[in-house]
Order: C-alpha cells, then structure tokens, then sequence
C-alpha cells in the first residue's frame, strides 16, 4: 500500500500524519465501527469509483445496524468520496470508516461520540501478481467465519474482522495465500475478504447470505455478467468437498477483484490453475471496471 497525502475526517482534509484519535477510542477498544471498502479505476474518460453508490448504501445499512447516527446524507458520502479521490494522487482503492472515537471505559456504546474518516490509498494487487496469475493457495481455515447470530456478518463491522485477520494469518503461516472459512454449519462460507464461487459441471454456484457471508458487491457483478454471459448461477449450500471436487474455484472481492484458485489444502482445484470460466469473466470483468463495456457504465461514478 502507498500512502497519500490528505484523509477526510469529519468534513475536513487533514495531513495523513494529523490523522489521529485517542487510545481510548471506543472503537479501537472494541471494534465499534464499520467501514467499506471501494476500488477506483482509469477509464478511457477519466478517472471512475467503481459501484460507489452500492458501497455507501451497504455502509450506511451497517450503521443502521450499530445504531450509529450518520450525521450525513447519501448524496454527501458519495460527494466527500469523490473529493478524497480528487484531492489525493495515485489512488486505487477507498475506504470510509465510521466508527465510536469517544474515550469510554465500558460496552455501552450508547451516546459515545463518532467519527467518519475516508481514505484514499494506492493499494495495487491485494493477493500479489503470482496468485492472481497462476492462481492462488487455500487453506481451509481453523476458525469459523462467525455465523448471523452471533455477530452482524453481512455487515463490515470492524471488530467482526478479527476471525478474518485469524484466518489470514493461519493461511500465510502454511505458506498460502488466503484461508477459506467455514460456517457454524460446517459450509462453505468465504475467504477473508473475498467471497467464493466454484464451477462444477456447467455450473456455477456460491453460497447464500444465510450461510453467514458478506454479500459482496463484486460477488454480485459477477453473478450478473455470468448470467449475461449465458451461466447458470446458483446461490446454495456448498460442503467442503463440493468444493474440493469443483472443476473451478474463484473468489471475488473489491480488493481482489477475480482471483482464480489453484489449490485448497494442497489439493489442485481442477488441473491446478487458472480455469477457462474463471479466465473468461475475470477477463470481461477487468473491462467492465474500465469502462471498456457500455453495458455496464451504470456501475461507473466518474470522480
Ligand atoms: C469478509 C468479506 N467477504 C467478502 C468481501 C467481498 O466484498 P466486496 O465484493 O463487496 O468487496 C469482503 C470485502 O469487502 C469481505 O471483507
């Protein structure tokens, strides 16, 4: 990740060293935040943010769900985004956080007070070159992706992302690039931070926001432009050996975007790289967030 120069905090740029808030920020005690996290793109007329208005709904759906009041509109989220794009060079990837920055001692976040911060950064390839071109390394994760009722899982909340950084962490110690985790079902859930699809017999298939994921938005352009590219795409329960005998496996995510999957716990998915399904929509996918396909200029905000 590269830096920038300026974040957006409260309404206001600030020098990225000023960016600052006290070590009894609520939130960093206890995770109390939610963020989002949102790709920009070069396209041949200018720089765009890629389905920014989706982004900001499903943020400000998680601060519904913390009871956090947002004291901004829609319109003025999806504006002080484009401003931080506008202001910072070199960016490729934004991330807005909302969370508690009061100094509190205790749970109730009940009235302490909260900040909204947006970030612009250079971030590149989230999973490196190598994976994204030979295809990446699985583990099956030890920790489970927490399940609905124990924490709002189709929500970015931020304290729900220590199971994720677990699971990451458990996957690069086995010298893998991502760990897939499994629900309080023994289902397959999802990676990380990217949600997963496989392709078995002509098909493709990816498991349902019942089965404790992310509704991603970049799972969902891909259920679209597959659809519209003639697959069959089916939302349901997926057992870990459903996946492991897939002919294909992906995982789709802002940060990711299509990283195809070579292996799961050194066992080769197909003939252990990049399949033809996962090549072609990665492909039409790298256009449509360039906008190089009319077809889906709706999912394009110019900044
Ligand atoms: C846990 C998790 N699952 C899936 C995704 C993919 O979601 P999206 O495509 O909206 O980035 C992310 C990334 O935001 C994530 O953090």
């Amino acid at each position: 990740m590269e830096k920038t120069s300026k974040i957006w905090m409260d309404g206001k740029f600030v020098d990225w060293n000023d960016a600052k808030v006290h070590v009894l920020a609520h939130a960093l005690n206890y995770g109390t935040g939610v963020f989002e996290g949102i790709r920009v793109y070069d396209t041949p007329s200018g720089p765009a943010i890629f389905r920014l208005k989706d982004h900001v709904k499903r943020l400000m759906d998680g601060c519904r769900v913390m009871c956090f009041d947002l004291p901004y509109t829609f319109d003025e989220i999806c504006e002080a985004i484009k401003e931080t794009v506008r202001v910072n060079k070199k960016v490729d990837y934004v991330k807005p956080c909302v969370f508690l920055c009061g100094e509190a001692v205790g749970l109730n976040p009940i009235g302490v007070p909260l900040k909204f911060t947006i970030t612009a950064v250079y971030l590149g390839s989230y999973l490196g070159k190598e994976a994204q071109e030979k295809g990446a390394s699985l583990v099956t994760s030890s920790w489970f992706r927490p399940w609905n009722l124990a924490a709002p899982a189709g929500c970015k909340v931020n304290g729900i992302y220590v199971t994720s950084c677990l699971a990451k962490m458990e996957a690069k110690k086995h010298g893998a690039d991502e760990a897939v985790m499994l629900n309080a079902q023994g289902n397959v859930a999802e990676c990380s931070g990217e949600n997963i699809f496989m392709f078995k017999r002509g098909k493709l298939y990816t498991p349902t926001t019942a089965d404790s994921i992310l509704e991603g938005i970049t799972r969902n352009s891909i259920m679209e432009i597959a659809r519209d590219l003639g697959y069959e795409v089916i939302e349901t329960e997926i057992s870990r050996i459903d996946m492991l005998t897939a002919d294909e496996v992906f995982m789709t995510g802002t940060a990711a975007e299509l990283t195809m999957v070579a292996n799961i716990d050194k066992r080769a998915i197909g003939e252990g790289k990049p399949g033809k399904v996962g090549k072609q929509l990665a492909a039409k996918y790298a256009d449509v967030v360039r906008g190089k396909d009319p077809k889906y200029e709706k999912w394009l905000d110019r900044v």
